[in-house]
């Protein structure tokens, strides 16, 4: 495997061998598979489960892990592409992911969305331009549309809970939160179910319509695998017989790089918290979902994330299980 990207790069046969591996090394650990073998990890936006669990995977598996981050470069990163570097920083991006990337046997990028144009992140043009710097197999650790672990990890979530593939109906919540946040998390969810062969529900308010492009990929892969997509902002009509909640919330795509016009329409959203009248409709084991981190009392309510409901926690240590299949698959010795 040369690079991990985006589930649709992969056939549904080498989704499932993901997955399988991901159960066989979960019960059948393989502290050698990987010895002597590095994995680079350049984190250009935060994170806590992606970091903790490609380096818990890299170890479980008996290699290694190394981080960088621009707070931890002492000579400044710079990531602007064309500038005159007569400020503060002394590292470009262009230097030193190629360098990074050649201590290691392969790199894990984090860049997220810019948010500033919405076509330019459709293009994943800012990570394509770090990806096409190297050799070295790379994973997505996630980028401006795309976070294909958290995906493979959310697909084993709903094969452990023996979710139903065809008939099993997913509901991707939009939800209220102080921030516009990117795309990345509900584009590649609605994907991910989509692709699994669920019936999709995209419950959103007014101006947070997914952008086209990725409606039209989703809704290819639903025909493909027997599903099928719908949106609505009517939350009973939608939770209707829900086995899951998968809750995210996102920026609008009708006020798109547009901070103070997103601002305006999300103030008045703030009742769009999780809660358990929700799931009045839904089914009596509905579950709930969300890739993390997540505000308590904001995004959920307490008693619906501390509740039976609740997978978070499994949904997070299944991060580590399918990055140690993706890791396997790409600098293992049966590649
Ligand atoms: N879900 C997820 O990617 O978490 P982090 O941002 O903490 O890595």
């Amino acid at each position: 495997m040369k690079s991990f990207n985006d589930l649709a790069d992969f056939t549904r046969d080498e989704v499932l061998e993901l997955l399988k591996l991901a159960v066989r090394l979960d019960r059948e650990p393989e502290p050698e598979a990987l010895r002597g073998k590095v994995l680079a990890l350049l984190f250009l936006s935060p994170s806590l489960r992606t970091l903790a669990s490609f380096q818990a995977a890299m170890t479980r598996l008996g290699g290694g892990s190394f981080v960088i981050s621009p707070d931890m470069s002492i000579h400044g990163l710079e990531t602007r592409p064309g500038i005159v570097m007569d400020g503060t920083a002394a590292e470009h991006i262009r230097e030193a992911v190629p360098v990074i990337a050649s201590y290691g046997d392969a790199i894990g990028i984090r860049a997220f969305a810019e948010r500033k144009d919405l076509q330019k992140d459709l293009a994943e043009t800012e990570f394509t331009a770090l990806t096409e710097l190297i050799d070295t197999p790379w994973i997505n650790m996630e980028s401006a549309m795309n976070h294909p672990c958290q995906n493979l990890a959310d697909w084993k979530t709903l094969d452990d809970l023996s979710i139903p593939e065809n008939g099993g109906k997913f509901v991707l919540s939009w939800a209220y939160h102080p921030k516009a946040l990117p795309l990345a998390v509900p584009a590649s969810t609605l994907y991910m179910a989509a692709r699994r062969g669920m019936d999709v529900t995209i419950l959103r308010p007014e101006g947070f319509e997914l952008p086209a492009e990725i409606m039209r990929k989703a809704e290819h892969a639903a025909n493909g695998a027997g599903g099928s997509i719908r949106e609505t902002d009517e939350r009973r009509e939608a939770m209707e017989g829900a086995h899951v909640i998968y809750a995210k919330s996102w920026s609008s795509t009708r006020h798109y790089g547009d901070r103070l016009g997103d601002q305006g329409l999300r103030n008045e959203l703030v009742d769009w918290c999780v809660d358990e009248p929700w799931f009045d409709t839904a089914r009596d084991d509905c579950r709930f979902m969300h890739c993390l981190p997540v505000r308590r009392g904001v995004v959920v309510s307490e008693p619906v994330l501390d509740g039976p409901r609740s997978v978070v926690i499994h949904e997070a240590r299944n991060r580590m299980l399918a990055q140690m299949a993706v890791l396997h698959q790409m600098m293992g010795s049966s590649t």
